[in-house]
């Protein structure tokens, strides 16, 4: 879940790197233009699909958060998983965003009613390492005040986001990799470092903690979204380094790594997936992988990228992928 595919030449080496090993994903819409329009999203999942070359992979597709009037959501429904909302340039490519979640409500309200999920960057224009905690009041705002509408967290990275998923029915969560393994330490703490720099911005051991085991316990209403976004090398290793960290390749292994570190290898299944199937309702097509406790070696680069942990060994490996 939560997965960023972008377009074009980034599109085919990011593509069938990600279907490889995923039975589905739902993909997120901040290309430049912004996939805010139905047909706009019908020709990216052909271009999806074209570029991944896999039977065995369904892109959940979603739409930019706009005003969008009733006939336009009816008529989008059935063809997308949810709308993703971004506060106004908070992220990477997110200008046009929402300015005030008040001017939202009209059309989120259209949402409840038509029974369209709300996928969300939870962050406000705040000093960084706040962002994320001075949302959590829309976050439970928009959840008494929609009771019906499913609200997605994305890419959660808070302690305090992990208490509010129990405070709603309404409320679920996605955490990616990168969050359930590194501090802003591991980021700005020595030697910057570019391939860990994303947004939310990683945060402080007591978060990565909470995170961490809502995760290893497979909290129901927590699922894994990689947030894997790819950036060009030369974009990342920059003055105005983008926001991103690219893991599609190797978050399973690296996933099988730390639950097993933590010996809790029998609720990676349900984390991985099961949560995720029943959290967004979806129904990915069969895919079974096996993963060994063998080491791997993560490569430099994939084409013009380069992922988190760069020629470093993990310890387990992808064996066998059968449909
Ligand atoms: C994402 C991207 O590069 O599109 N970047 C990120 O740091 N996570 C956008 C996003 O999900 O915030
Ligand atoms: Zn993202």
């Amino acid at each position: 879940m939560h997965l960023h595919l972008r377009d074009g030449g980034m599109l085919e080496t990011v593509g069938p790197l990600s279907a490889e090993t995923f039975a589905g994903a739902v993909i997120m819409p901040n290309l430049v233009p912004p996939v805010d329009e139905l047909q706009k999203c019908l020709a990216y999942r052909e271009r999806i699909q074209a570029a991944c070359k896999s039977e065995a992979f369904e892109p959940f597709m979603t739409l930019f958060f706009r005003q969008y009037s009733r006939s336009e959501l009816e008529a989008a429904k059935s063809h997308i998983i949810g709308i993703k909302l971004y506060p106004d340039g908070i992220t990477t490519n997110s200008e046009g965003g929402v300015r005030k979640i008040a001017d939202a409500e009209d059309t989120i309200a259209l949402m409840e009613e038509t029974g369209i999920p709300l996928l969300v960057h939870g962050e406000t224009g705040d000093f960084v390492m706040d962002r994320e905690e001075r949302f959590l009041e829309v976050y439970d705002h928009l959840a008494r005040k929609f009771p019906k509408l499913r609200i997605v967290m994305e890419h959660i990275t808070t302690q305090g986001a992990v208490k509010l998923l129990d405070q709603h029915a309404n409320l679920f969560a996605t955490v990616t990799l990168h969050h359930l393994i590194i501090t802003l330490d591991d980021v700005a703490g020595g030697f910057l470092r570019p391939h860990l720099f994303c947004k939310p911005i990683a945060k402080r051991p007591e978060d990565r903690e909470a995170l961490l085991q809502a995760a290893l316990s497979a909290h129901p209403k927590l699922s894994f979204g990689s947030d894997s976004a790819p950036h060009p090398q030369s974009k990342k290793e920059c003055c105005g380094c983008a926001a991103g960290v690219f893991t599609a390749p190797i978050a399973l292994q690296m996933l099988a790594e730390l639950f097993d570190k933590h010996d809790r290898l029998p609720n990676l299944q349900a984390f991985v997936s099961d949560n995720a199937v029943k959290n967004y309702s979806v129904r990915p097509p069969a895919k079974k992988v096996l993963l060994t406790k063998q080491p791997s070696e993560v490569p430099e680069a994939y084409g013009d990228v380069v992922p988190m942990c760069a020629g470093e060994q993990i310890g387990w490996s992808v064996e066998k992928i059968t449909d």
